[in-house]
């Protein structure tokens, strides 16, 4: 058993690492700290090859799938991505491309290399690690929020698509609300509602992942809150979402 995981040397990635290992997979771990993946794999005790490429390089993005396509995968984590707090009108552009390129494009282009190969194989799991984010607009995070339903709604659509000429290959959809990792101090900003553990989540992703569920939300504060959001009006849901934000974050 073999996994490739993106984002591997911090938060929900490392954390998914750890499990892996204890279940046996080896690993191919990628992010661009080498050093704190190359101690990572020292804790590990399966084998790990790692790729220290920036996804945001879709040249690396295209690279990694030729590096390792030959390597009998059976589980693509994409993870690897970010978030940037502030309203729309201020952020960075620069970094909201950076951005796409990473949540969205490298998720999107490792999904449907990696899903030809397993579709003609018929096994694998492809998890894309998105977000409670990615069924909602998001005021003040707007871009990653954005990102988040891409890659949810696309994951989503292939799911179905593999059920309809049952395949046997699974995609699947993790969508956590807030999580103790890097991520706010990269996003530059702070949770107002409390996070869960990123063991927690990573445990609790890649079980049901091999069960075969597509969406996946590991807190059921976080499945509460998403199946009432359901039913009220957008323009409360933004309300909402963005006086959340503005509790967390202080950029502009
Ligand atoms: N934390 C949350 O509350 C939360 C909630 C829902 C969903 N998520 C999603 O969970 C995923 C993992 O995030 P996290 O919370 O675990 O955050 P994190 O601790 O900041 O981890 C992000 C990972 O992505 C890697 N990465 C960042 N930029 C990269 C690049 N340009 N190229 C390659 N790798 C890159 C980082 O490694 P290097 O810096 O070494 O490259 C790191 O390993 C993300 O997709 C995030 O959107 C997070």
């Amino acid at each position: 058993m073999k996994a490739l995981i993106t984002g591997a040397s911090s938060g929900i990635g490392k954390d998914m690492a750890k499990y892996l290992a204890s279940l046996g997979y080896d690993l191919i771990l990628v992010a661009r700290r080498k050093s704190v993946l190359e101690e990572l794999a020292k804790e590990l005790e399966t084998n790990v090859t790692i790729y220290d490429y920036d996804l945001t390089n879709m040249d690396n993005v295209y690279k990694l799938y030729e590096d390792t396509k030959a390597e009998k995968i059976d589980f693509l984590i994409n993870n690897a991505g970010f978030g940037l707090f502030g309203t729309f009108v201020n952020t960075d552009l620069n970094r909201e491309l950076e951005m796409i390129d990473l949540n969205v494009k490298s998720y999107h282009i490792l999904t449907k290399l990696f899903l030809k190969d397993f579709v003609k194989r018929d096994y694998g799991h492809i998890l894309n690690v998105c977000s409670s984010a990615g069924f909602m607009a998001g005021p003040r995070l707007s871009t990653y929020y954005a990102t988040k339903n891409y890659i949810t709604k696309l994951t989503m659509a292939i799911n179905e698509e593999l059920r309809q000429i049952k395949s046997k290959v699974k995609v699947s959809a993790l969508c956590p609300g807030p999580v103790a990792t890097e991520f706010n101090k990269v996003a530059k900003g702070t949770f107002a509602i409390k996070e869960a553990s990123s063991k927690y989540v990573a445990k609790y992703g890649v079980d049901k992942v091999l069960k075969g569920k597509m969406i996946i939300v590991p807190t059921i504060k976080m499945q509460v809150a998403l199946f009432f959001n359901r039913f009220l009006p957008y323009r409360i849901q933004l309300i909402i979402a963005y006086h959340i934000q503005k509790r967390k974050s202080t950029a502009e």
